[in-house]
This record gives structure tokens, C-alpha cells and sequence, in this order.
């Protein structure tokens, strides 16, 4: 990118993705010479407080992007197959917080706090993770740097924001009904969610495994660059509206004791560990870091640790991350690409 202060779009910005991104982006010094903002035709007309000012809500088109030097895609896996490859091909860079494009291998899948070094190519597209993967990553990067990942085993308690404005809806009226005396009936999931858990995100697979179990899996290996890593997944929606959490069991390549765990996570960057507490969903909510609680040895192997990891999906699995990769580029980036 070639500006120092750049033209930056929002598209999907009426989603909670795009709200929350409008949020880090008033909290945060990305250089914006201007700020447009996107969604579809049902929301034109209506504007978007940001700043003090009223922007106003346009279509979502091709056409938009000749003006613009980058774009945050906040609109789902359909929206940016169809519409950032324009984008690009106006000059404008993505990035992309849907699934559309982390598989492809010309895309970097970036974590700037773990994978920097793959956005140093001047990539156009930069596809942001999966929200559970990030938080993930996060946390087990600095234990791999300093002892090796063997194998990883993971079990993630997933908030519904985690789905979008629907599924917080759902929530919200599914909890009323019931209170109410009356019955909470399933729309957006299988079955009802309010004072319900279940062991299903997305669809599941030939092999019974869900898409976002296989998303966690690959992504986790793409972005720590070890595409051999021994890795499972559980993935869990439960009734909170914003918060994800994750147990963690590691096994490493030599041990490492409880009080070394630790400190190689507060070295970590982008962590806070709690010794004496643990994270929970309310505790991260609005937070751009990733929390650290439970750190334990784990008696079954001679080299594992437990942890437990908690941060706000719609921050840093989501929104910040996305501002995050705009931040490098225009940094670093920059001086690399002119
Ligand atoms: N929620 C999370 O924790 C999370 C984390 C990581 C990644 N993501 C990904 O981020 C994306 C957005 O998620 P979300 O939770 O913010 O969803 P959401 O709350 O359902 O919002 C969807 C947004 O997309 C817009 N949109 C839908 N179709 C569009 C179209 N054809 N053209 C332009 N805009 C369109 C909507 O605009 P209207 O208001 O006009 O309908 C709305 O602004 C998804 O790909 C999701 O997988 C979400």
C-alpha cells in the first residue's frame, strides 16, 4: 500500500464483525484519510455513527473499490469470493475475515503475534483465521518455540456471536421463551441453545468430524507451519453471546515444568496468564488479548501441559486481528512494498 494514510472500506460493517471492527478502529491509530462502510442493499439508507460522524451505508459492488486502498471483509465466505478478487484488481488490498480464502496457498493466513513473516511478500489478500483457531495459536506458539508440539488435543466451548446477529437473537429470545414458561424452539442450529450445549459447529463430515473442527485442525497447522502436527478437535457451541474458551492439552518434545510454562507464556505476545484465576467469556469480553488460566503438568504423559485459553471473539478473533494485519502492513509492509 502505497499511501501513508489510507482510504479504508468495511464491508459488512452492520454485522457484529463490522461492528466490532469500527469499534478498534476508533480505539486504535490505523492512519484513515477516510472510512466508507458497506453492507447490502436493506441497509442503505441508514448510517453508521463513527467518530462523531454519521457515515452512510452503501451497497456492497464492485465498483466501490476503485476509490479505496484497502478493504475489511466482514461479510461472509460467498460475499468475498464474489467481490474481493475486484477489489484487488482495482488496487485494493483484503483482508478477509471469512473462510473463503484460508485454504488457498497464494493467501497468507496470518496471526501477526505468531506468522508475521507472511505478510512480508506484499500479499492483496490476507486471509484473517477462524476465531478458535486464534486464540489457540496464540497461546500454543511460545510453548512450541521454546519445548516443540508433539501433539495437540482440544476441546473449545464456542460462544454463539461466534455465528453472527442471528444466533445472538436466537439467544436472546430463546432465554425470554423459557423463562416465560414457554418452549425455546431451534432456528439457526439444530436445537435450542438457550440452557443447552452441543457438540456441533457447522456440519459434520464423512469422517464425524464438524467443519469448524477441520477448520481448527488445518488452520492451526498452516499458520505454525507444521503440516504433520498430531492434532484433534472437539468443538462445542454453548449459551454465552460473546466469549470463546478452550481446553488445551499439549504433548512437547521435552518436558517443561509448570513454573517454566508459565513464564514462556507471559512472554508470550498478546497473552496474560492468570495463576491464581482463571478466564472466563465475561472476563475477556472487549479485551484484544488472549488469557492463560489452569496451567498444569499433566500426570498421564512425562511431557504435556493442561491449559485452559479464553479471549473475545469478535476482538481478537476477529476485528483486532484484522486491524492488527492492516497495522503491519502499512508498517513494516510498507517500507518493504513502496
Ligand atoms: N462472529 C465471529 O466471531 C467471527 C469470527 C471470525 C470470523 N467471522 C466471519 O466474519 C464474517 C461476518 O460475521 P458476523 O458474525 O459479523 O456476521 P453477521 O453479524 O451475520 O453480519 C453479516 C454482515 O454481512 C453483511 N452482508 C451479508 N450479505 C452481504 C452481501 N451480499 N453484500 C454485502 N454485505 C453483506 C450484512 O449486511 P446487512 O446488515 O445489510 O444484512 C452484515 O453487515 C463471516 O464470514 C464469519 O464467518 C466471524
Amino acid at each position: 500500500m502505497a499511501a501513508r494514510r489510507v482510504r479504508v472500506g468495511i464491508v459488512g460493517a452492520t454485522g457484529l464483525v463490522g461492528g466490532e471492527l469500527l469499534r478498534v478502529l476508533e480505539q486504535r491509530s490505523l492512519p484513515l484519510s477516510e472510512l466508507r462502510v458497506f453492507a447490502t442493499g436493506r441497509s442503505t439508507g441508514n448510517v453508521i455513527r463513527f467518530r462523531g460522524e454519521d457515515l452512510p451505508l452503501e451497497e456492497a459492488a464492485p465498483g466501490v473499490f476503485a476509490d479505496l486502498d484497502l478493504a475489511f471483509f466482514c461479510a461472509g465466505a460467498d460475499v468475498a469470493q464474489a467481490l474481493a478478487p475486484l477489489a484487488v484488481a482495482k488496487g485494493c488490498v483484503v483482508v478477509d475475515k471469512s473462510s473463503a480464502f484460508r485454504r488457498d496457498p497464494g493467501v497468507p493466513l496470518a496471526v501477526p503475534e505468531v506468522n508475521p513473516q507472511v505478510l512480508r511478500g506484499c500479499p492483496r489478500i490476507i486471509a484473517s483465521p477462524n476465531c478458535s483457531t486464534i486464540q489457540l495459536v496464540v497461546a500454543i506458539a511460545p510453548l512450541h518455540r521454546a519445548a516443540g508440539l508433539r501433539r495437540v488435543v482440544v476441546s473449545t466451548y464456542q460462544s454463539v456471536s461466534g455465528t453472527g446477529r442471528e444466533a445472538v437473537n436466537e439467544l436472546k429470545e430463546q432465554t425470554r421463551a423459557v423463562l416465560a414458561g414457554g418452549q425455546a424452539s431451534a432456528g439457526v442450529y439444530p436445537h435450542p441453545i438457550a440452557f443447552n450445549l452441543f457438540p456441533q459447529i457447522e456440519e459434520f463430515g464423512a469422517d464425524g468430524y464438524s467443519r469448524e473442527e477441520v477448520k481448527l485442525i488445518e488452520e492451526t497447522r498452516r499458520i505454525l507451519e507444521l503440516p504433520d502436527l498430531r492434532i484433534t478437535a472437539t468443538t462445542v457451541r454453548v449459551p454465552v453471546f460473546v466469549g470463546h474458551c478452550a481446553a488445551v492439552n499439549v504433548e512437547l518434545e521435552r518436558s517443561m515444568s509448570r513454573a517454566e510454562a508459565v513464564q514462556c507464556l507471559r512472554a508470550g505476545p498478546g497473552i496474560i496468564v492468570l495463576e491464581q484465576d482463571y478466564p472466563t467469556p465475561l472476563l475477556c469480553q472487549g479485551r484484544d488479548e488472549v488469557f492463560v488460566g489452569r496451567v498444569r503438568e499433566d500426570p498421564s504423559q512425562d511431557r504435556g501441559l493442561d491449559l485452559w485459553v479464553a479471549a473475545d471473539n469478535l476482538r481478537k478473533g476477529a476485528a483486532t486481528n484484522a486491524v492488527q494485519i492492516a497495522e503491519f502492513l502499512l508498517g513494516e509492509g510498507q517500507a518493504a512494498c513502496g
